[in-house]
């Protein structure tokens, strides 16, 4: 089982798949919970570099090529071993990040994108990625909020400093992309709260997989 979460800053990505691995456990599933861009340990040296507001001079092809660095790595090192071992992964965030965000967010070309994506998974694709779906506002306001809360503003607050406009773009980018790739993607409604957005999640997954 590999399956990945997308949406823009503050839909509640890390707090759905914190309940998905909960929920999944408890069934007897042993879980991997990883992320990008930082999954591997290469990866978090990139993170660093990709999140940080002093990483405001990195050009737009610079960006792209650390993130794919990052999945690269995080690919061989991480999740496949892990799926090998028989564990089911959850990764926050993966290859359709890229597209939507050096794509439809940054300008560059989505289908190209799509082809460097190839290279850095090598074949494997996650079997369900789940959009969490929000007004950009309301998205940014709960990953503000939790930024302040966490004194985490300077090391990852880059994109939350971007422009609404550029996460209007980007959300719609995502709808869009989901809609391309309609097999893989299930897209939810990530504005009501916690509990009810996992009800929706829970089900896609017991759907899906026959959890
Ligand atoms: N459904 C919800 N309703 C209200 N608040 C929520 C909901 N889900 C998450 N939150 C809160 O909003 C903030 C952002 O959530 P979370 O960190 O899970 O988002 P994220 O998508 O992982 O963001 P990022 O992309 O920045 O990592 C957190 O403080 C979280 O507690
Ligand atoms: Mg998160």
């Amino acid at each position: 089982m590999f399956v990945t979460f997308e949406g823009i800053e503050g839909t509640g990505k890390s707090t759905q798949i914190a309940m998905l691995r909960q929920y999944l456990e408890a069934k007897g599933r042993r879980v991997l919970v990883t992320l990008e861009p930082g999954g591997s340990r290469v990866g978090r040296e990139l993170r660093k570099m990709l999140l940080h507001m002093e990483g405001k001079d990195l050009t737009g092809e610079t960006e792209l090529f650390l993130y794919l660095a990052d999945r690269a790595q995080h690919v061989s090192q991480v999740i496949r071993p892990a799926l090998d071992r028989g564990q089911a992964v959850i990764s926050d965030r993966f290859a359709d990040s890229t597209v939507v965000y050096q794509g439809y967010g940054r300008g560059l070309d989505p289908k190209l994108l799509h082809q460097f994506n190839k290279i850095a998974v090598a074949g494997l694709w996650p079997e369900l990625t789940i959009l969490l779906d929000i007004d950009p506002e309301l998205g940014l306001k709960r990953a503000m909020t939790r930024n302040m809360r966490e004194g985490k503003v300077k090391e990852e607050g880059r994109f939350e400093a971007e422009s609404l406009s550029f996460h209007k773009r980007v959300r719609e980018g995502y709808l869009m992309w989901a809609a391309l790739n309609k097999e893989r993607f299930k897209v939810v409604d990530a504005s009501p709260g916690a509990q009810a957005v996992f009800e929706d999640i829970r089900r896609v997954v017991d759907e899906r997989f026959g959890t």
